[in-house]
């Protein structure tokens, strides 16, 4: 039998706040030297798929309990929380879930971000992660709300291989179609990100590979991660990025290209003929901790400074006690300033060993 996952308590909170610094904004640096540049925003712990690698149907449940509409942050609180960490030099905050785009009228969130200028005089980058089930109903509302580009997660191709991957009959069809709708409007550029399970849809990379060459969507390979703690993970059901490039090369051949930017999580290739270029994305093999910019802030104002932690920091706590603004960037900074985290480098050095930790928490919870 399954064993039940219960919702994350949280062990550690920022209650006992550090005396107020002189300037709490600005620029910070953890203490491995890595600045603070990208604040992940999960909007919704609540999904419309059942991932068999995110939300396993045995685990989430009719009895799962799901956060209360009351512990979710307000869009109001999300936009304070964004704005003090742009002014720590945050630079592009992804929207993710469960499913962003169910949560009700996201597009305003996005129009209240969307405005804010970064420490460097720039527009912040604000990015979305969906299944895209509903990204034909709501892509020109995202784009008129101000939201640049999108990643849409599609596993496969095959009707029958997608729905055994979205465990709920989701038809692949319809997502094409919101992929569609979503670059006519002008949402873009479109990264496309495809999970790789061994042995369920790892026959689909290479006519994945077909499908969005000489496309403008930019098609990603994920190693199968062992977070959270209830999708079963094994390291046999991994399909390398190695294998997954050698699979294409055999077919289309490609070759390496250099990163865009320090800290970007796929390594890039492109086809030699021109036609495209596709990314991997090995957090499994050749973990990227070394210059991880990433912070999460999960449905319910928790801050986590590691897919992999097994506890967050109450933001939610501070805001809703009537803490000021340079007491909650204050916070933030020691938070940032004394973090050591690089999980899956240490997972990588003793992956024959790793074994599900109870207490890590889901993806859905902190977002992708
Ligand atoms: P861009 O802004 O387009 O560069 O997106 P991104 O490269 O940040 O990638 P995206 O948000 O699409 O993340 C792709 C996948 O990479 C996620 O769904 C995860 O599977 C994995 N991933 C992203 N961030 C991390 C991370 O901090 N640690 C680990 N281990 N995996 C991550
Ligand atoms: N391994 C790798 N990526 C995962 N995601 C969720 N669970 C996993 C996992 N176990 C990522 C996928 C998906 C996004 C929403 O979260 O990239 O597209
Ligand atoms: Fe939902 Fe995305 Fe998780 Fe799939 S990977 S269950 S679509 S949150
Ligand atoms: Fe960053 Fe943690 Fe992922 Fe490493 S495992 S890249 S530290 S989020």
């Amino acid at each position: 039998m399954t064993e039940k996952v219960i919702s994350i308590i949280d062990q550690r909170n920022l209650q006992a706040i550090p005396p107020i610094l002189e300037s709490p904004a600005g620029l910070v640096t953890d203490t491995m030297n890595r600045p603070l540049r990208d604040l992940r925003i999960s909007v919704t712990d609540r999904c419309n798929f059942r991932c068999v690698y995110c939300m396993p149907k045995a685990v989430f449940d009719k009895g799962y309990a799901f956060l209360p509409q009351t512990s979710l942050l307000s869009f109001e609180e999300i936009t304070r929380i964004a704005k003090l960490f742009v002014a720590h030099g945050v630079e592009k905050i992804r929207l993710t879930g469960g499913e962003p785009l169910l949560r009700k009228n996201i597009e305003k969130l996005i129009a209240m971000l969307s405005v804010i200028q970064t420490i460097s005089g720039r527009d912040l980058d604000v990015a979305l992660t969906t299944n895209g089930a509903l990204l034909a109903k709501k892509a020109r509302a995202l784009k008129d709300a101000g939201l640049k580009r999108i990643t849409v997660s599609l596993d496969a191709l095959d009707d029958a291989i997608f729905k055994q991957m979205n465990d709920v009959a989701f038809p692949v069809s319809d997502v094409l179609q919101g992929i569609d709708v979503a670059h006519q409007v002008g949402l873009g550029p479109i990264k496309i990100n495809m999970v790789v399970k061994g042995g369920m849809n790892d026959q689909e990379i290479v006519p994945m590979a077909y499908h969005f060459k000489d496309t403008p969507f930019i098609l990603r390979f994920i190693e199968y991660m062992d977070v959270g703690a209830s999708n079963g993970w094994k390291m046999d059901e991994v399909i390398t990025s190695y294998e997954v490039i050698q699979r294409i090369n055999a077919h289309l051949p490609i070759e390496a290209v250099q990163a865009n930017y320090s800290g970007e999580t796929a390594g890039r290739w492109r086809y030699q003929d021109g036609s495209g270029e596709i990314g991997v994305i090995s957090s499994v093999t050749q973990a990227f901790c070394h210059d991880c910019t990433r912070i999460r802030l999960s449905t319910e104002g928790k801050l986590y400074t590691c897919l992999f932690a097994t506890s967050g920091y109450d933001l939610r706590a501070l805001m809703r006690d009537g803490r000021s603004d340079a007491e909650i960037s204050t916070a933030i900074a020691h938070l940032w300033r004394a973090r050591t985290d690089r999980y899956s480098v240490l997972r990588t050095a003793d992956t024959a060993n790793i074994q599900q930790d109870k207490k890590k928490v889901e993806m859905s919870y902190i977002g992708g």
